[in-house]
Order: C-alpha cells, then sequence, then structure tokens
C-alpha cells in the first residue's frame, strides 16, 4: 500500500479577503467554493438525494451504464488525476474499469481528502495513492512533481466547471492540459440544457435543502470571520437565466441592514442581493468549443437524461493557446 500526502497551505485561497472583497463590490458576490465548510458538503450530499436534483444521480448512473464503453474509449492509462476529488467516492468506479497504477487526488480541503484518499488506497493495496492538499485554481504547478510519468487522465466530473464564466472554464481546461501532460486525456461531466422549469425546481427543492445549503454560507462567515450575518434576513433565490445559459443563486435582503465582518462594515438596502453562484448549462457543441479553446479535441461522448460525460485529448493542430505558466 502506497499512500503519500501533502499538503499546500500557501496555495490555500483567502476566505476573508475573497470575502472582504465580495462584498465590497458592486453587485455583491461570494465565490461558490465557500459554501463547502463540513455543515455545506453535508448540505450538498442532501441535496444530491433531492428528487429535483437528478444531475449527481443521473450522472453516476451514466458512468455505471457506459463504464465498459468509456473504458474502451480511454484505453490503458497509468494515473488518474482527479482535481477537486472530495470524498474520492466517484473515482471508485474508474479505478475498477481502468485499473492504473496510480492515483493523484487534488482538493481544496486537505484533512478529509487525506481520510478519504487513505481508505481507497487501503481498499486498493496496488494502488500508488497521492493526496495533494491544495487549490487546483490557483496552483498546479506545486502538483507537478507528484505526476508519474506515462498516460494520465484527467477527471473532472460531477459538472463542477459549471461554477465558471465561460472564459473562466476555458483557462481552467488549459490548465487542465498540464495535469494530463502531452498524451494525457481529459474525461469531464457536465450538465446539459433543457427545460428551463426542471432546471428551475431542481434548484428550488421543495425540502427547502437548497436554500438552507445557500444560506448556511452565512452561518459559515458568522462562524469562521466573526461576522454577524442575521440568516432570517435574507432569502434564497435561485432561478435559471437564459440569456446567460446558468442558473443563478442570490441571497436577497429582506430588509435594510448593516453587517459587520471582519471588523468592517457593509451595508444592504432593502432587496439588494448577494449573488453565491453560478451554475452554468452547456449544450454539447458549446461545450466542446469551450475545450476546444482549451485545446482539447473531443474523442467520445455520452449522454442520458440531461446530462454529459465526454472524453478529450490533446489537440493536434496546433491551433489552442499554449499550456499556461
Ligand atoms: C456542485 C457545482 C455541480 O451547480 O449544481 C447544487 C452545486 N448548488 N445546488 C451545481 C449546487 C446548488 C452544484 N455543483
Amino acid at each position: 500500500m502506497a499512500f503519500t500526502f501533502k499538503d499546500f497551505p500557501a496555495a490555500r485561497d483567502d476566505l476573508r479577503s475573497d470575502v472582504l472583497s465580495g462584498l465590497a463590490a458592486c453587485p455583491k458576490s461570494i465565490p461558490p467554493k465557500y459554501f463547502y465548510d463540513e455543515a455545506g458538503c453535508r448540505l450538498f450530499e442532501a441535496i444530491c438525494a433531492q428528487p429535483e436534483y437528478t444531475l449527481t444521480r443521473t450522472e453516476g448512473a451514466l458512468l455505471a451504464s457506459s463504464l465498459p464503453d468509456i473504458a474502451a474509449a480511454i484505453g490503458p492509462v497509468d494515473c488518474i488525476v482527479e482535481p477537486g476529488a472530495g470524498e474520492c467516492a466517484k473515482v471508485r468506479l474508474l479505478l475498477e474499469a481502468l485499473h492504473p497504477a496510480h492515483l493523484v487526488v487534488l482538493d481544496i480541503a486537505g484533512a478529509p481528502l487525506a481520510a478519504a484518499a487513505e481508505g481507497l488506497s487501503r481498499a486498493h493495496p496496488e494502488l500508488a495513492v497521492t493526496a495533494l492538499g491544495m487549490d487546483f485554481i490557483h496552483d498546479l504547478e506545486a502538483a507537478d512533481p507528484y505526476l508519474p510519468a506515462g498516460r494520465r487522465l484527467v477527471y473532472y466530473p460531477g459538472s463542477s466547471i459549471g461554477n465558471f464564466p465561460p472564459g473562466a472554464a476555458v483557462d481552467l481546461l488549459a490548465r487542465f492540459r498540464q495535469l494530463a501532460g502531452p498524451a494525457g486525456q481529459l474525461l469531464i461531466g457536465f450538465d446539459l440544457k433543457k427545460d428551463p422549469l426542471r432546471l428551475h425546481r431542481a434548484y428550488n427543492d421543495a425540502a427547502g435543502i437548497t436554500a438552507a445549503f445557500n444560506l448556511n454560507l452565512l452561518d459559515r462567515l458568522n462562524r469562521d470571520l466573526g461576522a454577524n450575518f442575521n440568516p432570517t434576513c435574507f432569502r434564497h433565490y435561485a432561478f435559471y437565466n437564459p440569456t446567460a445559459g446558468r442558473i443563478e443563486m442570490h441571497l436577497v435582503s429582506l430588509a435594510e441592514q448593516d453587517v459587520t465582518v471582519c471588523g468592517q462594515q457593509f451595508h444592504f438596502a432593502l432587496g439588494e442581493t448577494l449573488h453565491t453562484e453560478n451554475s452554468y448549462k452547456f449544450r454539447r457543441d458549446e461545450f466542446s468549443a469551450i475545450a476546444n479553446a482549451a485545446g482539447w479535441q473531443l474523442a467520445a461522448a455520452w449522454e442520458q437524461d440531461g446530462f454529459a460525460i465526454q472524453l478529450h485529448r490533446q489537440s493536434t493542430t496546433g491551433d489552442h493557446p499554449p499550456e499556461p505558466c
């Protein structure tokens, strides 16, 4: 059993400065990655179990039912790299189908990642598991020394790519080419454009779990930054914006109020919004265009009930941007 864990606290994002600058901006916003404290992770798991939110279940079912086909399209792989692996739950099926010698998982939450990766390593004694506690959005170079030579597959499931506006999505996918290496491939899952009412319901579940997830951000800021948000004075408000092709999640102020965060005061007018998440939805051709702009070429695609999994190889046409350095 080979297990390595390396934490990069310096490569973490900065909750305090991101929140302070987001609250000072107009309109106010906070990056969605800050949803995922312990309570936020539990609430996200609960969202995935809601009848209206089919994204995660559909991706799992699609991966399971297409696994032989997906594995055949990928071919032999020496290493799977998963940015944002979290609980390392999704990669298990792929490990069993592809039998790589190495698994490298990255996540901003170092401690839970290490625990999950060590569990995986115990379940797969023949697999060399490396867990890197880092924010892959900022700091992929630090991962370089931990990436074994050979054929690598970058795995980015869960439609996490939907949190990035198209330009940032291109940048991120271009950085994934670094993780994948010259002969590397990218297997990515994303949510498709569909009936806007169905999308609306997925982010406005009847049990109110998505509302609790959104409002938990305020509890988190109270806890971790000593802020004094009153969550009952904000309304969870999520809708599909068809012009932008995205779900927008907001926390709308129900009153004129002042909030103190890290000793700084911020004013909310009645009806003013704190924008907490964008979740982009794609058509497959739109997504392929984003991947192309990042230097990836579509190799194969699978689709089920409004969700897609696509396999990409590095473009050979040379008309893509150079790898970022
Ligand atoms: C984890 C980003 C894919 O956008 O659907 C679920 C997060 N937010 N409900 C998504 C989320 C509200 C989710 N992603």
